[in-house]
């Protein structure tokens, strides 16, 4: 099993601090991901930033339409240094595969590495409870399993999840088959708007490969010092699995 990686959201709402995260956290070795936020405010300079850096970057576009739209927002997106990216996996099979094809495409035709492309499943803000309300049967592990094999049948490298489905996907799915784990706290740390968090120690454990952490590193006082802590935790955790 590959060493488990960290993932730290740039989720702040200015170039500056996004920028200014990156350049705190430059001798670190995590992947950067560019969300929502940066990605509809400020997402082509900082982006163009993370290129220039050479930096591993994730961009978590959660896309979610017809086929031909996902395919054509895909090729877009890809760019040298994209490592990662998501789709929603309810967009279902055919949307799944038009992600994946158009990222190997773009990739081959920019002579890069491909983008692994990861399908979202159950959002980590969800609780069991609000399952029912969206007219989605059992509870988040059948769930997260559903559609899991759907992203794995349109060959998905993975999906994300919670940590707290991580161990039986790999179960099930075997160890290839990759997870990516929103909804980490480190112990003590707010849990804002997620409701199924786990610790980095125990997302590693559960054998996560890529921890994606935001608030607890964007609004630390000291982010590159927190970003060590979590690094070393997952490092002292992963040695032990
Ligand atoms: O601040 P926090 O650590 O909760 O940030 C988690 C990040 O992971 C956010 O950028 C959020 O968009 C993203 N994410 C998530 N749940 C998913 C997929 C992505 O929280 N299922």
């Amino acid at each position: 099993m590959n060493a488990p990686r960290l993932v730290v959201a740039l989720d702040v709402d200015t170039l500056e601090a996004a920028t200014g995260l990156v350049d705190l956290l430059r001798d670190e070795d995590i992947i950067f991901k560019v969300g929502y936020e940066g990605l509809f405010g400020f997402g082509d300079a900082l982006r163009a930033r993370l290129e220039r850096d050479g930096r591993p970057t994730f961009v978590d576009a959660k896309l979610h339409d017809i086929p031909r739209t996902v395919g054509a927002a895909v090729r877009a997106l890809v760019r040298p240094g994209v490592e990662i990216l998501t789709v929603h996996a309810l967009g279902g099979n055919d949307m799944m595969l038009a992600a994946v094809d158009a990222a190997e495409e773009r990739a081959r035709d920019l002579g890069i590495a491909t983008p692994k492309v990861f399908g979202v499943t159950i959002l980590t803000s969800i609780a069991p409870e609000d399952l029912n309300e969206l007219g989605l049967r059992g509870g988040p592990g059948e769930n997260v399993m559903r559609l899991a094999a759907l992203a794995r049948d349109a060959h998905c490298a993975g999906v994300v999840c919670s940590p707290h489905e991580s161990h039986d996907l790999k179960r099930y799915f075997g160890a290839d088959f990759q997870t990516l784990c929103p909804g980490i706290r480190p112990a003590g740390t707010p849990h804002g708007d997620q409701k199924r968090v786990a610790t980095p120690a125990d997302a590693v454990a559960a054998g996560a490969d890529y921890l994606v952490v935001g608030r607890p590193i964007t609004e630390a006082g000291d982010p590159a010092a927190t970003t060590r802590m979590i690094l070393e935790e997952m490092a002292a955790a992963a040695r032990a699995r």
